[in-house]
């Protein structure tokens, strides 16, 4: 969504952007390319592999960027307060973590079960897989990957660890597969526990949350943050931040009802009221981003 996003940022010369999630630097570049010969960008990323494919692809625009390893979420710790023109924040996993089968993201390539985007972190995949019990692994699978078997998958994964920890995405994509067998689907059935692991391991929801609440704090007023979502629940993350930003009023306490009101200026507006989808050519050249949604906040 490199042109949907550039027409939300509308870079312009000298400004100043932030990419929290710069993966192999495709937007960044074209950022830095929209914001030329002096705008600026800050780049981050957890993933290491990253962060050098990154540094190699901007190589270009060498003094008018810095990247750092790290959290989205912690933006605003090196971001001075309205500092920023635009923030991108293109959630989820890169096309390099789901092709590396070392690094465990996919439930089609056999490798260890890691899963983690940050590797200095200590929990991956296969720890959670072998240590929670299965009504915990049962509220995972359904709350973050929506699976209607997630009872009976949790069971069978607890069961079968007795006799041989889980170590590989293929040990895990097997036996959901014997539970489920594909019955013609090209979806492979083990997709919404990888999901929903890949989520837990990564702490997504919660990362997401901090990394809206920290752009909001490095943009300049009539500043954008683009946002683009792959899966359902992530949208809604962005559309209730969305929501409470855009709105007049603030909540005392954690319910809003009429009475706990109390009015205020809002701190966002929408810059498109509606999410916006790849388009069909897109989608065709890379089937990955069918499920991609761009939404659009700007600071007022
Ligand atoms: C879809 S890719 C981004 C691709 C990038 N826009 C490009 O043009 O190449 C998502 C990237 O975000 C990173 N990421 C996801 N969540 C993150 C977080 N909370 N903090 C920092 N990086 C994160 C992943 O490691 C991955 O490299």
């Amino acid at each position: 969504m490199l042109a949907e996003v550039l027409s939300a940022l509308r870079p312009r010369t000298g400004g100043r952007y932030a990419d929290g999630t710069i993966g192999g630097g495709g937007h960044a570049a074209a950022m830095l390319q929209a914001s030329g010969p002096n705008g600026w960008l800050f780049g981050c990323d957890r993933d290491e592999a990253a962060i050098l494919a990154a540094q190699e692809r901007l190589a270009g625009f060498a003094g008018r960027f810095e990247i750092r390893r790290g959290n989205f979420g912690d933006l605003s710790g090196w971001i001075a307060p309205g500092h920023c023109d635009g923030v991108l924040l293109d959630l989820g996993v890169s096309s390099h973590q789901l092709d590396e089968a070392g690094r465990g993201f996919s439930c089609r390539k056999d490798g260890p079960l890691d899963m983690r985007q940050d590797q200095r972190q200590e929990l991956t995949a296969a720890h959670l897989v072998n240590t929670a019990g299965a009504e915990e692994l049962a509220r995972i699978f359904w709350e973050y990957g929506g699976e209607r078997d997630s009872r009976r998958f949790a069971r069978a994964i607890e069961q079968d660890r007795r006799s041989r920890p889980f170590a590989t995405t293929q040990q895990l994509a097997e036996l959901i597969e014997r539970l489920a067998p594909r019955q013609g689907s090209r979806t492979h059935p083990a997709t919404r526990v990888f999901q929903a692991l890949r989520i837990v391991v990564n702490d997504e929801i919660g990362s997401l949350r901090r990394g809206l609440e920290a752009a909001v704090r490095i943009l300049a007023p009539g500043g954008r943050l683009a946002v683009i979502t792959f899966h359902s629940l992530e949208d809604r993350v962005v559309k209730v931040f969305g929501r409470e930003q855009c709105r007049d009023y603030a909540v005392l306490g954690d319910v809003d009802l009429p009475e706990f009101r109390q009015p205020c200026r809002p701190a966002m507006e929408w810059v498109w009221r509606k999410a916006i989808q790849p388009g069909a050519e897109e989608v065709a050249a890379n089937p990955r981003s069918r499920s991609a949604q761009l939404r659009v906040l700007q600071k007022i």
